[in-house]
């Protein structure tokens, strides 16, 4: 399938998928218990003050405001992936950065990254499967051959991202972690050319991690405690890359990662340097998009959507 015919096989919008993600939330509910409030999945963050500083690069490949010369605000917000907002830093492995860009036009646009590379659900449907098989084996009412043939169905697509989890070392900060975007967009050029994309953000002074011993000593709450003292004297810095996608590389499949060879075009800086209150209705839909920038055909992007309004839905009614 060439890019073109990708995108015209584009769902119609997030919509189509509201039934679909009252499930999912409903399911990540019930094996997760409900914390109102609170978004139901990385419950626990923090934001921050941010603005990005485009390097000019970009604007090859696409005209989105953001990416081509003129500096704009952002807002950054760090979380635990866990849906337990006062559960400790290091039991939840996973952590995320989700920015939004302020537009000079006044519109917004979003960029949500996580510290593994790949996602464990290829479509809404497997997704919700695997989060109520992993339910009922929590609450053992799983026999032995159910759970081998769950396991069985799900563990190739799975795989990747378990075993990125298990890879996961404790973090030391927030700002030293890399945050991966997973989905793949595509750039939209002055010329109308389509460049399928991933978008990864890389801290500028490297990655950093804790060893055991460290983590033990780490107070519940120690990435927050981290991030407001670094605050004190020096911001926190992200890469923005761009990673190519070439013929053949999967746009619609987010538990594949792409060949590591892939072409990186150095997008900009983002320059965090303060922790602010959270901003009054900030939902990080990963399709809010701008002009110059698209979805992929990927399900799971297309209905991330849905689930998030589900999900501000409930917490902003106080469920
Ligand atoms: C079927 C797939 C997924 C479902 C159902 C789902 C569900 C959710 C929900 C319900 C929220 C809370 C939204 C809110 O209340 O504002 C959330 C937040 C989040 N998700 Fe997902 N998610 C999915 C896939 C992903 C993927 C692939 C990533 C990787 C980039 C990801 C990263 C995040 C992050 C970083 C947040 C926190 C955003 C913030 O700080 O506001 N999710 N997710």
């Amino acid at each position: 399938m060439n890019t073109s015919d990708r995108i015209s096989h584009l769902p119609a919008s997030g919509e189509e998928y509201s039934g679909l993600a009252a499930e999912a939330v409903d399911a990540i509910e019930e094996l997760s218990g409900v914390h109102p409030g609170y978004r139901r999945a990385h419950a626990k963050g923090i934001c921050c003050r941010a603005f990005f500083r485009p390097s000019g690069l970009g604007m090859e490949f696409t005209t989105a405001a953001h990416l081509q010369e003129q500096q704009v605000d952002a807002v950054v917000r760090f979380s635990g992936s866990s849906t337990d907002p006062a559960l400790a830093d290091l039991l939840s492995p996973a952590k995320g950065m989700a920015v939004q860009f302020s537009l000079p036009d006044g519109g917004i646009t979003n960029l949500v990254g996580v510290t593994i590379p790949v996602f464990f659900a290829r479509t809404p449907e497997s997704f919700i499967d695997i989060v109520r098989t992993a339910h009922r084996a929590q609450a053992g009412t799983l026999g032995t051959l159910e759970l081998i043939k769950e396991i069985t169905v799900h563990f190739s697509e799975s795989k990747t991202s378990l075993l990125a989890v298990k890879r996961l070392k404790p973090p030391a900060s927030y700002a030293e972690s890399h945050y991966y975007c997973i989905h793949a967009y595509y750039m939209v050029n002055s010329a109308g050319r389509q460049q399928p994309v991933r978008f990864e953000w890389i801290p500028e002074t490297g990655v950093r991690t804790l060893s055991a011993e460290d983590a033990a000593q780490q107070p519940e709450h120690y990435l927050e405690d981290e991030l407001e003292l670094r605050f004190k004297d020096e911001s926190a810095i992200f890469q923005l890359v761009a990673v190519l996608g070439e013929e053949g590389d999967p746009t619609d499949d987010p538990t594949r990662a792409w060949p590591e060879d892939r072409r990186r075009i150095d997008l900009g800086r983002l320059h965090i340097s303060e922790i602010i209150p959270e901003p009054e209705g900030l939902v990080m839909d990963p399709t809010a998009i701008t002009s110059g920038i698209q979805l992929s055909d990927d399900p799971i992007l297309n209905f991330r959507s849905a689930a998030y309004a589900d999900s501000h839905h409930r917490r902003s009614e106080g469920r």
